[in-house]
């Protein structure tokens, strides 16, 4: 999902090689070596991840084995070629029981499988390239390229005229396409260390579905339902809003113009 827009971002300025997982896998060391050998870029963004989130609880060492180590074996086929790595990283690294947006030094602490295997990710990062990486902090990301809440709202939106979403997780959501831009921004910058990059502003996914419909023209019921009523097998942060101290962090438009952006991108606004 992601991966697609930015390929697109950095068209628009740069020669692009864009590896999807049939060209390399990124648990295998050797090939994510000779990939970047052969190409010798400037910068690596990687956007691959296990993102199963309820399927890593059950799967934890395999998806480990994407999210950390070959999080470092990207980081350190960059570092070979001195070009800067741009990882991409989650608010799930984050205990979610915060109650002021989580800034970029604040302690992380998973609560699940797939948060401790992108912390491990992220240590892995920046052991494999200590002096040329970016870890981008992002959360709730929709777009047109890929699985996403606000893609699901407007299909059960178009079948329903009822529903029942969470209302007690807060979070940023983030278009891929504001997203991109801010990597490529990044990459170019050669901007260093943990960075968090997230939609402006907060909402609940109550919040987002009841936008969506709004502004979808869509006329649904949306009802308040609370995270342990789904009965998931990952545990979701309750508070997953990212703020930034560094005023090298891009930043991005509210979320509102995001979902607006998603919906010319999906056709569903003109
Ligand atoms: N979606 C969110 O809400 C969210 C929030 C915060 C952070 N993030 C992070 O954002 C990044 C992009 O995620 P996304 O939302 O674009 O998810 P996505 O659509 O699932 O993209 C992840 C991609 O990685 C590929 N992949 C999986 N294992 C691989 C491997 N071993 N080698 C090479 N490629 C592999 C997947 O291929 P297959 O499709 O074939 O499996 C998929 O194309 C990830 O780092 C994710 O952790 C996402």
């Amino acid at each position: 999902m992601l991966g697609t827009d930015v390929v697109a971002a950095a068209a628009a300025g740069h020669e692009v090689v864009a590896l999807a997982r049939a060209d390399l896998d990124i648990a295998d060391a050797e090939s994510v070596r000779a990939a970047v050998r052969d190409v010798r870029p400037d910068a690596v963004i990687n956007c691959a991840a296990w993102t199963d989130v309820d399927g890593a609880e059950a799967s934890e060492p395999q998806a480990t084995v994407v999210n950390g180590d070959g999080a470092g074996h990207v980081a350190a086929a960059a570092a070979e070629v001195d070009a800067h790595v741009v990882h991409v990283s989650t608010d799930y690294v984050f205990g979610g029981d915060a109650t002021a947006p989580y800034r970029e030094d604040a302690p992380t602490g998973p609560i699940g499988a797939y948060g401790r295997s992108k912390l491990a990710g992220e240590r892995a990062v920046a052991a494999a390239s200590p002096s040329s990486h970016a870890i981008v902090r992002t959360a709730w990301v929709f777009g047109p390229h890929g699985k996403n809440f606000v893609d699901t709202m407007l299909r059960l939106g178009a079948e329903r005229d009822e529903l029942t979403v969470v209302d007690d997780q807060l979070g940023c959501p983030t278009y891929t396409g504001h997203l991109a831009a801010a990597l490529v921004r990044i990459a170019q910058d050669r901007a260093h260390g943990v960075l968090h990059v997230a939609g402006g502003g907060s909402c609940t996914w109550w919040e987002l579905a009841s936008e969506t419909f709004a502004r979808a023209g869509l006329n649904v019921t949306v009802h308040r339902g609370s995270t342990a009523d789904l009965g998931r097998p990952a545990p979701r942060p309750a508070y997953s809003v990212l703020g930034s101290t560094r005023s090298d962090a891009p930043v991005l438009p509210a979320w509102q113009d995001g979902l607006a952006d998603h919906l010319i991108a999906r056709e569903v606004l003109a």
